[in-house]
Formats: C-alpha cells, structure tokens, sequence
C-alpha cells in the first residue's frame, strides 16, 4: 500500500524531471489546438499592440491536454511573468490579497483548478478582475470600514477540468475562452517525435504513430508512454526503436491498442457483464471501481464518451457497439 504510494511520488518526480525537457515554450512548439492558438496569437498581438494587458483567459478541457503548458506559453509571449496558483491553495481573501498586491503591471495571474476557489475569494477576485482593484475591510464591527486599493493591469489565466462547475459571475468575468481538444494521431504522433528529439533518443514514424494511437489522445500520456519505451530500449541498448518493439514494450505495459489500460477494461467490463451494457449511474460506476465519482467523469469517461465505447443518456451511461466490437464480447443482450 505504502509502496505504491512512494513509488507514484518517484514517478512524478521523474515525469516533471524529463517534462522541463520538452514542455513547449512556445506557440511554435505548441503542436495542435489549431483554432485556440489562433485566437490567442491574435488576441496576444492586439494587447501588445495597444500596450494593454491580455484579457482574461480561460482554458478548460480533460487532463493532460496542455492547459498549464499554454498558461506559461501566453505569459512567455507577452513577455511578461507569470504567478502561479490553485483554487484550493487560495484559502482566505487575505492569500489572494497577498498574490495580487505582488503583481507587476501586464503579469499572468495563474490560477489551476480555478472551480475549486471558495465563494469568499472569489468575491474578491470579482472587482480585481474587472476593475482592477481590491476591496479591503479594516477594522471590526461599527469601526470597520471598506478601503480600495488599485492593482496594476494583470492577466488571470484559469484552468480546469470541469468548466461546468465554475460560478456563473466568475465564468462571465473572462474574456476569452478556450477549450483544449483531444489531439489527433498526427498531431500525437509529432508531440512524441518532437519530445524524443529532445530525449536524445531516435524514434522511427511508424513506432512514433503507434505510441499515440495509444496515448487516449493526450501529450501527458504520450509523454509518459514514451519515457516508459524508451526505457526498454536503454536496457536492451539500442537508441532507435522499431515498431515492433514499440508495440511490445507498450503491451507489456498493458496498454492495449486503444490506449485503454486495466482500469478502463476493468470498468468496461463490469458494464457489460454485470449491467448487461447499462445505463449505469456514474455513482455506481465510481463505486465499481473504486474511484471518486469526480474522476470517472474527469478521467475516465471523456476518453471512453470521444472514441464512442461510452454514450451518456438521462438514465445514465451505456456502453455502445463499438466497445462490445473491440472486446470481442457478443452483443448486448446475448452476454
Ligand atoms: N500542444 C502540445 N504540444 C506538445 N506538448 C504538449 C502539448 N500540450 C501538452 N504537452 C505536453 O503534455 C504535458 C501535459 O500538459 P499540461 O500539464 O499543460 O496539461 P494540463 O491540461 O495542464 O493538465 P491538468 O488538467 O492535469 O493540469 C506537458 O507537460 C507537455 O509537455
Ligand atoms: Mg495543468
């Protein structure tokens, strides 16, 4: 139990080791999202044309898809600096207070996470973002009277997996919007030939392809996919990867063709064997595997619901032909 732990901690450790590496810096090593990084070149160029500060942007989509990447891409292309934060880390008015008073003016106020800010903070967000200053209470009781304080002119940049549960006075205080997109094979394929290049490790198209057609349609996963494989080519000294061994060293990891690991089968699974293919609650599918309901609906179903094995109904979630297909499985109904 404990082992697990530790060894997930080493494990992040050396995936944000290897990602200094080859986290892009810019909107040209930025690969995909097409249509977001448009809107922001555009919008990035007009700022800096009117010497103003970019409007507040909001960047929403599944994990892993490049959301903070683009944060610090956005900060970097202003040539300005960027603060970072979470929603849960802000936990009083006074600690984000503490952040905006420290901003230099045109900055990138990051805020990962932003649907898990509490109601208190973000009231006080509110008039700084729209007016660019902060309402502070002094003292206590009758005494206590309300003073404003200007900020310099900053950008906040929020994150989150889950645009749904953002207020709607906050969601509205936002001038762009921008949700990430799940990358296509191509644009996959070329995030792990250009992270490999700069891995110094050589790898060929096709074995470049087949990692991402197995990489449920994610930089992160590629990513990590990728340390994975290359760590069967160093043990068996080569430093250039064929497809064959790609795939081989992708099974033995036990991502299937797919991209779906055991956890995915797993879920798949009890739906079609115990639920005879569904509707089935997100509760109950939560509870099948033992996972909090908000990371079936985070990370878990959107791959599921975009390659169409999972479809949503009022009743709750159904398994589709196509998942019955690629398991083999006879159809609903017969199982
Ligand atoms: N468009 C891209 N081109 C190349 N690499 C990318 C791209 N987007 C993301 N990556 C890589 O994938 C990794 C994951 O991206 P990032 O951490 O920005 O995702 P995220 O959307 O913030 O995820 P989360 O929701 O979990 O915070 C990055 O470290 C980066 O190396
Ligand atoms: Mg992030």
């Amino acid at each position: 139990m404990d082992d697990r732990v530790i060894s997930q901690e080493a494990l992040n450790a050396e995936e944000e080791r290897v990602d200094q590496g080859v986290r892009p810096l810019s909107f040209d090593d930025y690969i995909g999202q097409e249509q977001v990084k448009r809107n922001l070149r555009v919008f990035i160029e007009a700022a800096k044309m009117r010497e103003e500060s970019l409007d507040h942007v909001l960047l929403y989509g599944p994990p892993g898809l490049g959301k903070t990447t683009l944060a610090a891409i956005i900060a970097n292309e202003m040539n300005v600096n960027i603060k970072t934060t979470s929603g849960p880390a802000i936990e009083r008015p006074g600690d984000l207070a503490a952040i905006l008073t420290t901003l230099e003016p045109g900055d990138v106020l990051f805020i990962d996470e932003i649907h898990r800010l509490n109601r208190a903070v973000e009231e006080v967000l509110y008039p700084a973002m729209e007016d660019f200053c902060l309402d502070i209470v002094i003292g206590k009781g009758t005494e206590a009277k309300s003073v404003r304080l200007d900020l310099p002119p900053f950008t906040l940049v929020g994150a989150t997996t889950r645009a749904g549960m953002l207020s709607a006075p906050l969601r509205d205080r936002f001038g762009v919007l921008s949700r990430l997109e799940y990358y296509s094979l191509d644009e996959l394929a070329r995030i792990v030939q250009r992270s490999s290049q700069l891995l110094s490790f050589d790898m060929e198209q096709a074995s470049a392809f087949e990692l991402a057609r197995r990489s449920r349609a994610t930089p992160r996963i590629a990513n990590r996919l990728l340390r994975r494989v290359r760590d069967f080519a160093q043990v068996n000294g080569v430093t250039s990867i064929a497809v064959d061994e790609t795939s081989e060293a992708l099974e033995q990891l036990q991502v299937d063709r797919l991209g779906l690991d055991p956890n995915d089968v797993r879920l798949l699974t009890m739906i079609a064997h115990k639920f005879n293919g569904g509707p089935v609650g997100v509760e109950t599918m939560a509870a099948m595997v033992g996972e909090e309901t908000e990371t079936i609906e985070e990370v878990y179903e959107p791959y599921l619901l975009q390659i169409g094995f999972l479809q949503r109904t009022p009743r709750g979630r159904l398994l589709t032909p196509l998942a019955y297909e690629h398991f083999g499985w006879a159809s609903q109904g017969e199982v």
